[in-house]
């Protein structure tokens, strides 16, 4: 079977050894909050504050990371792949892209995205994003001046982070995330090119949660063949034609240097 066109699906434990945490593994996000409460739509607007401060640490955790050897090999892959190639990754970090990966798809959103519920704009965010106030406290024998509280006011309107570029709305920005109950962004060019790929490879998903945990059923039907790349079996893992079970950053190099027919790993 000659492999012509790639369909790449990546998880949290793609970026395991970057530092960042899984969701369902041993001290996962998971294990330290309920899915009920930081990633749903109803769970933010019954606490935003709650929901801002779980992806506020998880964005300033991102920026003390880096991407690992798995990263950097499917980074080569895009860029010397003369076929079709889609990356479609679940994790909302920016690791693939800091590696080098350019045919790629964030179907769960991006922890550097923001999208304004105000005037439906998304944008790319850094930096906290709950609209705590920081507006200085009056304090005894210190007053700031009229011009010292105007240009505060300038940096943070009503002491807020949460203002929106585009609009300038105060407190209306959220995660550009997909929570449960939401759709996964991309959904029909991640099915035609599931439906037109000659391999389906899943790399560090436990394959617990849909649309994604399905894709291998819908590449197979198609006539791909599947590959999974996992620290264990995953929950799907009888579905795939091949498993190796290990480490993305050991595995996913050797893997790579096969497809682009070289001999050591990359
Ligand atoms: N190398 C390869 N696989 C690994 C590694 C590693 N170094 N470390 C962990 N894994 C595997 C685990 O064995 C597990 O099967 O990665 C998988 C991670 O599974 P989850 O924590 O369930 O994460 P994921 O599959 O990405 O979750 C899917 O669920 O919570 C939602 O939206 C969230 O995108 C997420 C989706």
């Amino acid at each position: 079977m000659t492999i012509r066109n790639i369909v790449i699906l990546t998880g949290a434990g793609i970026s395991a050894e970057s530092g960042l945490a899984t969701f369902r593994g041993p001290d996962g996000l998971w294990e330290g909050h309920r899915v009920e409460d930081v990633a749903t739509p109803e769970a933010f607007r019954h606490d935003p504050a709650l929901v801002h401060a779980f992806y506020d640490a998880r964005r300033e955790r991102l920026g003390t990371v880096e991407p690992n050897a798995a990263h950097a090999a499917l980074a080569l892959l895009d860029a010397e792949w003369p076929g079709e190639l889609l990356l479609v990754t679940q994790n909302v970090d920016d690791l693939h892209e800091r590696a080098g990966s350019k045919r790629l798809i964030h179907m769960h959103g991006e922890l550097t995205s923001g999208w304004c519920l105000a005037c439906d704009e998304r944008f790319s965010w850094e930096g906290p994003m709950a609209p705590q106030t920081v507006r200085p406290e009056p304090v005894e024998g210190l007053s700031l001046s009229s011009s010292e509280m105007q240009a505060f006011d300038k940096l943070r309107p009503n002491g807020s982070v949460n203002v929106c570029p585009s609009c300038r709305a105060i407190g209306h920005v959220r995660p550009d995330i997909v929570w449960f109950g939401e759709m996964p962004y991309e959904m029909e060019r991640i099915d035609d090119a599931i439906r037109g790929c000659d391999l389906f490879v899943s790399i560090g998903t436990s394959g617990a949660v849909y649309p994604a945990a399905g894709f291998v059923q819908i590449a197979r039907y198609c006539g791909a063949r599947t590959l999974e790349i996992n620290l264990e079996p995953s929950i799907g893992s009888t579905s795939f034609d091949e498993s190796r079970i290990g480490k993305a950053g050991e595995l996913v190099p050797v893997w790579v240097a096969e497809v682009l027919g070289r001999n050591a790993a990359i």
